[in-house]
């Protein structure tokens, strides 16, 4: 008898397993659970943290036209693996990275053969979890719902932007959990138990991107952007989904130091990246924002091959690699209208041959520009003449930009938008071209991939400081734990005459693209711009003022010798909203830049990043004492000190203040 009942406990105990699958990071403080419902084969998963609840059994699988891919579905078999590898890239925060996760792929089959591995990875500092379909007898599938689930188990903060599908460039929202309608990703929380995470996906492509609504309570559901029919994706009989994502760290500058969005893109596909290198820029930009030039070719128009000399000659003389023309061809008569653009025909005052010739012989980089007003079909159309002919005038970067609605009902964040941003990548690569998208799909990680996308808007950058109240001091302290964690952003940081004062009155102003607005301005302080061009991460970094506000300015010294091509960084302190401190070391320099919201705040800092032995020459770019972003906001000081790594530093914070250090060995 009790021979039996072993037995029995023994056949139940391995059928229960067969349902129910679990997986830890390497050191075992994150678990995941996995199970399927025995009567609904519905699937579930639930994560605990060092032995604390996150997420309560949460609904995994997907929707399709005559086939529901998320109930049904019995596990057929588990396989695990461990990687622990090292990656190097071309460029980034960090060109060394560290790849080490436990794997555990769940196999899956259903009665009519529909087979389903749901591959999850759990690294020390977060989890990924992708679905890979294959749905026999069938060559094509419409995706018509995503179902998974993020069911927290307790309340908590979050720093998020609202769902769009059009734009990425609304205000950031700190929230309870319990009061979240729904979020983009990445999706930042700090949770009642003190545990940080972001939601957010990597490797997307050819699929919609992900935000999150509501559900119940503190619960969490994916929705994808849709196509016009409301369907969300056509995907092929067999098809693997970009990764779900939870970054995951017990501070908040963990989140900025994970690398787990690229540890789950695929390497290179690029095999000769030496083309492509991080660079500081300027740019005719600044001026049309601020209504004193004009795109289109009129009395006012700012991309004149006069214009053009002056901004190379100035690149030239200052340590700065590139140079950005914007309104350069033909068509921005039609911006806003009906948005035709010729990305061949220069304006009859750009003489582009000209002004290529007088940059290669000052060796400075052209960045061109294709604003696209969201006419993708016009533009794809285009494209590959486009980007041959910039090539063969060695311009071998390119801002690209969706400032309109695309036609035929599509949107920006749909499937659509998605392979179109991603053949523009592809595209651009064929010929040596690199990109920065503004209005562009998020980053998930691709630049890892394709390693000559290197930067993009996707967040109100400094453009909303020209034509609208402008960012609120907090913006630029939350968007490193929050939009940045994606990948780097194009900010444009770097605005001296922060309240306008020597354009303001100018004749040639003229207000464009804001309401009730007139009294503009930026809301930090001097120093903060200077440690946003550190804090606000890009390999192609801009000076975005006008030059003549940079010269003989002691603190653009600071970008002279910055060095945007970091090969290593870190996040020494901070909170989303609140302030943010961050160091990069490039080559033997070491840059710090720190900044606070409206706080005043003192931070302290050991130097021991710094080398061993090695003595700085620390220049100290700091708020004045009397300094506040509202009431005295350019009262900077520069003061040097020398320092070696057994120093440390205070560092006192104005309201909406900052500071940036250059450490330059001697
Ligand atoms: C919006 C972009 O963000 C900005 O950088 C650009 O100048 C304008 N569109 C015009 O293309
Ligand atoms: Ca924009």
């Amino acid at each position: 008898m009790q021979k039996l009942l072993f037995a029995l406990l023994v056949g139940c105990t391995m059928m229960a397993c067969r349902q129910k699958a679990e997986v830890s990071s390497p050191d075992e403080s994150i678990r995941l659970t996995f199970r399927t419902d025995r009567k609904s084969g519905e699937m579930r998963y639930a994560v605990t943290v060092n032995d604390r609840p996150l997420f309560e059994p949460s609904l995994l699988g997907f929707v399709a036209q005559d086939a529901e891919l998320a109930c049904s579905f019995r596990i057929d078999k588990v396989e695990r693996t461990t990687v622990d590898e090292t990656w190097t890239q071309p460029w980034g925060e960090n060109k060394t990275n560290r790849s080490h996760y436990n794997e555990m792929a769940v196999s899956l089959r259903r009665k009519d053969d529909v087979r389903l591995v749901l591959r999850f990875r759990l690294f020390d500092d977060g989890l990924g979890f992708r679905y890979e379909y294959e749905v026999p007898g069938r060559d094509s599938l419409v995706v018509t719902a995503e179902c998974t689930e993020f069911r927290f188990a307790e309340d908590g903060t979050s720093w998020t932007i609202p769902a769009n599908f059009e734009t990425y460039e609304l205000l950031y929202r700190t929230l309870p959990l319990h009061e979240l309608e729904d979020a983009n990703t990445p999706a930042t929380f700090r949770t009642a138990g003190g545990l940080y995470g972001s939601i957010h996906e990597a490797a997307l492509y050819d699929f919609p991107e992900m935000v999150l609504r509501r559900c119940d309570s503190l619960s969490f559901k994916a929705d994808l952007a849709p196509l016009p029919d409301g369907t969300k994706a056509r995907v092929a009989g067999r098809f693997v989904t970009p990764w779900r994502t939870v970054q995951l760290a017990p501070e908040a500058v963990g989140l900025i130091n994970s690398s787990l969005i690229l540890n789950l893109n695929e390497p290179s596909k690029i095999e000769d990246t030496s083309w492509i290198r991080p660079m500081k820029y300027i740019g005719v930009w600044w001026s049309m924002h601020l209504g004193l030039d004009t795109w289109a070719m009129d009395d006012r128009h700012g991309a004149t091959t006069e214009q053009a000399k002056r901004y190379i000659e100035f690149a030239a003389d200052n340590h700065i690699d590139a140079v950005l023309f914007e309104g350069w061809n033909e068509g921005w008569e039609t911006w806003g209208g009906e948005q035709h653009f010729d990305y061949r025909k220069p304006y009859a005052d750009f003489d582009i041959r000209e002004i290529a010739d007088y940059a290669r012989h000052l060796g400075i980089e052209l960045i061109g520009h294709h604003e696209t007003g969201g006419n993708v079909p016009e533009y794809e159309r285009q494209l590959d003449s486009a980007l041959l002919w910039y090539a063969d005038l060695g311009v071998h970067n390119l801002k690209t930009g969706y400032a309109g609605g695309f036609p035929g009902g599509y949107l920006h964040h749909s499937q659509y938008g998605v392979r179109h941003y991603q053949k523009v990548v592809e595209q651009a690569a064929k010929y040596r071209i690199t990109v920065n998208a503004h209005e562009p799909i998020k980053d998930c990680g691709i630049r890892r991939t394709w390693p000559n996308m290197m930067t993009r808007e996707g967040a109100r950058g400094k453009e909303w400081d020209a034509w609208s109240a402008g960012n609120p001091p907090s913006h630029e302290v939350i968007l490193p734990f929050t939009r940045l964690l994606a990948g780097p952003m194009d900010y444009t940081p770097g605005t001296f005459d922060i309240l306008y004062e020597r354009t303001r009155d100018s004749v040639r102003r003229k207000l464009w693209n804001c309401g009730e607005e007139v009294n503009m301005r930026v809301n930090t302080t001097l120093a903060k711009q200077i440690a946003d061009w550190v804090i606000l991460y890009s390999p192609l970094q801009m000076a975005s003022d006008l030059i003549e506000h940079y010269e003989e300015h002691p603190a653009f010294q600071f970008f002279r010798d910055f060095d945007p091509d970091c090969d290593w960084s870190r996040a020494l302190a901070g909170e989303p909203g609140e302030y943010v401190a961050v160091v990069r070391r490039a080559g033997g320099k070491f840059f710090f830049g720190a900044a606070t919201n409206e706080e005043p705040r003192s931070l302290h800092f050991d130097l021991d990043f710094l080398e061993p032995e090695v003595t700085y020459e620390a220049a100290i770019y700091a708020d004045a004492p009397d300094a506040h972003w509202e009431t005295n906001p350019t009262a900077c000081e520069v003061t040097v000190r020398y320092v070696t790594s057994a120093d440390a530093i205070d560092v006192v914070l104005a309201p909406g203040g900052g500071q940036a250090i250059s450490f330059l060995p001697l």
